[in-house]
This record gives structure tokens, C-alpha cells and sequence, in this order.
């Protein structure tokens, strides 16, 4: 496996795995990898010639007074499980090699943003958008692959990709689980042993909420109930909307979502399911 870390470079990479038609599969990352990473990387091995990771804590994404200093970093042992996966390059730069210069142009993830996280992080998607913009520009893969965990991530780089005729496809993966169904994450470090006994409960909630909603009932209350008895943490939202278009009507998709702030790590959560 081979780790790149300049624009340069992997463009020229990219020009010659290309050749003859030859397909690249992305899978955008910002590192501290776990089995939900993986089973993307598994998914683009399985569909495309060649696959590429990057792995960039993007500090566009993050706001002022959230964790991109602290957020978790390992590269060697990120190494170890990309290539163990089927990686065959780590795009890596650096924050200077992203962002050489103030953007001139910036990017907004517009209505799609004003619910769930994107009320809560303003600005966090219109930095998604822009990491996701140049990796696409970079990379010119023909599939990439995002979590359905980050859903509303999911939701907004669709439209990008359709709005903006990027000639590339997503590809949505499943939300991986810990055995008792915390949803896989990099943050789960952050986790007082305390607030891992209770992290499940969300999950849990998630799960009586559908019931609710799939009987015609309001879901949040309840859900909301069964939390604050059970978790420390506070929560920062809970919703019911539809699925990919994150408006109040919901015609057959629906995301029930909901985001927790526990002392040093908020999680995020969700479902989607039919209505119908
Ligand atoms: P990161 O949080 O590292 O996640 C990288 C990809 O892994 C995302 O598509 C995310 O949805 C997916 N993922 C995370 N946890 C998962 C799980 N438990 N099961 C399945 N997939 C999971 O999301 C980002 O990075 C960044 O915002 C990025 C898209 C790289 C842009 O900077």
C-alpha cells in the first residue's frame, strides 16, 4: 500500500490507475479507523479496480469551540487496517497542502443544513462540501462511499453529486454496530466508562421510537423520556423527518435521528426506515 500526501502526486497516480477504463473507488475518511470505515473499504474492493482512502481531519468542518485538536489520530495503525481491508492508497496531506490559501469561493450546503447536526454545527456542512468537493476533483473516483450513520452528511453529498453533475455515484453503507448496538465511531474514545455503559440506550431509543412512529404516534416524547432516565448526557436533538429531502413531510423514507452531548463526546444516531 502506498501512502501519498501532495496533491501532486496523487493526481499523478490517478492518471495512470485510470488507464484502459480502470474504475477508482473512494472511501473519505478522517482516520481512527473502525469496522464501519472498513466495511466501506470492503464494499468499493468488491465494485471498483482500485481503492483509495483519504484520511484528512478536515478543520473546515469544525467549529471554534468543537474537538478538531484533540480529535483522534493514529496513522500507523490507520495504515495497518486500510491495507489489511484492501486499501491500495492513503491520500494523507496536510492541512497546508488542502488549504494553501484562504478559498476565495465557499460552499453552502443550504436548507438541508437548517435541521438535526447542521442547526447544531453551523457551517459544518458547507466544510464537508468543500473537503468533498476537492477529493472528488483529486481523486476522480467512479464510486464514493459514505455511512448512513452520517446521515444528513449522506443526504447532502447526494444532492451535491445531482446538483452539481459530478460524474460519480454514492453509495450508501450501513451504520456498523458494537455488539450491544453503539453505533461505531472514532468519538466513542471519548467515552467515560460510565457513559459507555449507558451509550446504548441510544440505540435503544432509536428502536421504540420507530415502533411509535411505524403505530402512527409521536415518537420523540417518549424516546425522549426513556433517555433522560437512562443517560447522563443531554440531548442536543431528537427528530423525525423524511428521508433524503430532511423536510417535516414524510412521503415513504423516514430518518428518526438524534444526538446526544455527553462531557467530552456528543454521539450521533439514527434509523431510516419505510413509513409505508
Ligand atoms: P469520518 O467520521 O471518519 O467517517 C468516514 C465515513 O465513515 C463516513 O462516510 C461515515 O458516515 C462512515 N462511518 C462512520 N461511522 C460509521 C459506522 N458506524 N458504520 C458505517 N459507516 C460509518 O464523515 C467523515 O469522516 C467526514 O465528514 C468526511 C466525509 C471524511 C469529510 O471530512
Amino acid at each position: 500500500m502506498k501512502t501519498i500526501t501532495t496533491i501532486r502526486e496523487m493526481g499523478e497516480w490517478v492518471q495512470e490507475a485510470k488507464k484502459g477504463g480502470r474504475s477508482i473507488g473512494l472511501v473519505p475518511t478522517m482516520g481512527f479507523l473502525h469496522e464501519g470505515h472498513i466495511s466501506l473499504v470492503e464494499r468499493a474492493k468488491a465494485e471498483n479496480d482500485h481503492v483509495v482512502m483519504s484520511i484528512f481531519v478536515n478543520p473546515a468542518q469544525f467549529g471554534p469551540n468543537e474537538d478538531f485538536d484533540r480529535y483522534p489520530r493514529d496513522l500507523e495503525r490507520d495504515s495497518e487496517l486500510a491495507e489489511a481491508a484492501g486499501t491500495e492508497v492513503i491520500f494523507a496531506p496536510s492541512v497546508e497542502e488542502m488549504y494553501p490559501r484562504q478559498s476565495a469561493i465557499s460552499m453552502s450546503a443550504g436548507p438541508l443544513a437548517d435541521v438535526l447536526c447542521g442547526a447544531k454545527r453551523p457551517g459544518h456542512f458547507d466544510g464537508v462540501l468543500k473537503v468533498v468537493t476537492k477529493l472528488f476533483h483529486i481523486i476522480q473516483p467512479a464510486r464514493a462511499y459514505f455511512g448512513q450513520k452520517d446521515a444528513q452528511q449522506l443526504a447532502i453529498i447526494e444532492s451535491l453529486v445531482e446538483d452539481f453533475n459530478f460524474p460519480l455515484t454514492i453509495r450508501r453503507g450501513e451504520t456498523v454496530r458494537e455488539a450491544d448496538g453503539l453505533a461505531k465511531s472514532s468519538r466513542n474514545v471519548y467515552l467515560s466508562e460510565a457513559e459507555r455503559v449507558e451509550a446504548p440506550h441510544l440505540q435503544k431509543a432509536l428502536q421504540l421510537g420507530k415502533v411509535a412512529a411505524l403505530a402512527g404516534e409521536d415518537p420523540i416524547a417518549p424516546m425522549k423520556a426513556y433517555l433522560e432516565e437512562r443517560v447522563s448526557g443531554k440531548i442536543d436533538y431528537i427528530d423525525l423527518l423524511s428521508y433524503p429531502s430532511l423536510t417535516e413531510q414524510i412521503e415513504e423514507e423516514a430518518i428518526l435521528a438524534l444526538a446526544v452531548q455527553f462531557e467530552k463526546a456528543r454521539l450521533i444516531d439514527n434509523l431510516i426506515f419505510n413509513m409505508k
